[in-house]
């Protein structure tokens, strides 16, 4: 894809490469971030930190932290390191996004989500369209009302929420699954109060086989007992049967699509697709880069 070029030709050496997919993994820049930081890099030929800290992209902070996980020297910096700016719903609480979250939880609240269902999929057709985006910002309004929220990344094909929220991924759901780890190990506390994140753990070899053993669902229980609400980030529906299989150990499924990315034919096929199992419909997200509705 383009940004692989990107990456590879105009960030000068090593160096830049790695702390742009520093960067990158840790959900502190997005794609198109990266775009406009190489450009400007290009164009005035300057350092990459100094390049996004010159577009307003990231902090000084940010940068000191990057380089010192390139660099593996530790940070100088003595503050938390920086949770991703991604989770809008803490660092842009007016922001219209949010609203219309705060609305989607309302309407989960009082379709009985909040009592009945405990464990929510948030599922899309293809990659890149906002699931997980939506997964974590939607826990953390969940989690500013108080209500124990857990969310957790079965994404095992490409998990990134450890990267939002800047834990490491050596133990997660994988690890429970298997029980090479305790809860007390594998959920992390974060800086949100009442939200936990389980990380999906090392890549099991076949995630579809992991999903579809026994030792899942009775995970997925426990975490139901342990918390007032579950919400699972999972992979795109349509490439694997990861997602299915996550749906239906769910006790229901948000339906999320990506305005002008997501096909019409990938929605409504996935959409039947749940409909004809015996997964329940939550509803369905409109996620917009600027806006989203239920
Ligand atoms: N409403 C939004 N506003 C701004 N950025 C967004 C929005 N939704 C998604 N993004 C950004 O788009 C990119 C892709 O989103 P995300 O990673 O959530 O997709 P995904 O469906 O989880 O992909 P995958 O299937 O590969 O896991 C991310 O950089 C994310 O921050
Ligand atoms: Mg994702």
């Amino acid at each position: 894809m383009h940004l692989a070029a990107i990456r590879e030709n105009t960030v000068p050496g090593i160096q830049g490469s790695d702390i742009g997919n520093i960067l990158l993994n840790a959900g502190l820049l997005t794609d198109e971030d990266l775009k406009r930081i190489v450009a400007l890099q290009g164009k005035e030929e300057i350092l990459f930190g100094e390049a996004a800290v010159a577009l307003g992209i990231l902090r000084e902070e940010d940068v000191r932290w990057a380089l010192s996980r390139q660099y593996s020297y530790p940070s100088v910096n003595t503050e938390e390191e920086p949770i991703s700016k991604e989770l809008i719903a803490l660092h842009e609480p007016s922001d219209p996004r949010v609203e219309s979250l705060r609305s989607i939880r309302s309407g989960l609240m009082f379709s009985g989500a909040g009592n009945i269902v405990k464990s929510i999929a948030v599922v899309s057709p293809e990659e890149g369209e906002g699931k997980t985006f939506v997964a974590a910002n939607l826990a953390v309004v969940f989690a500013q009302l108080g209500m124990r929220t857990l969310l957790v990344d079965l994404n095992f094909r490409g998990p990134r929420l450890h990267g939002l929220f800047r834990i490491k991924n050596n133990t997660g759901a994988s690890s429970l699954i298997i029980k090479r780890a305790i809860f007390e190990q594998a959920v992390r506390t974060t800086s949100i109060e009442s939200l936990t994140v389980l990380p999906s753990g090392p890549k099991p070899p076949n995630p579809s086989e992991l999903l579809s053993w026994q030792d899942t669902r009775e995970l997925l229980g426990t975490l139901k007992e342990r918390n007032d609400l579950v919400i699972i980030d999972t992979p795109a529906f349509s490439r694997t049967a990861d997602a299915m299989m996550i749906a239906s150990l769910s006790d229901g499924v948000l339906l999320t699509a990506l305005k002008g990315k997501t096909r019409l034919s990938a929605f409504g096929q996935t959409k039947r697709q749940l409909e004809a199992s015996s997964v329940r419909m939550l509803g369905s997200v409109v996620n917009e880069i600027r806006g989203m509705k239920k």
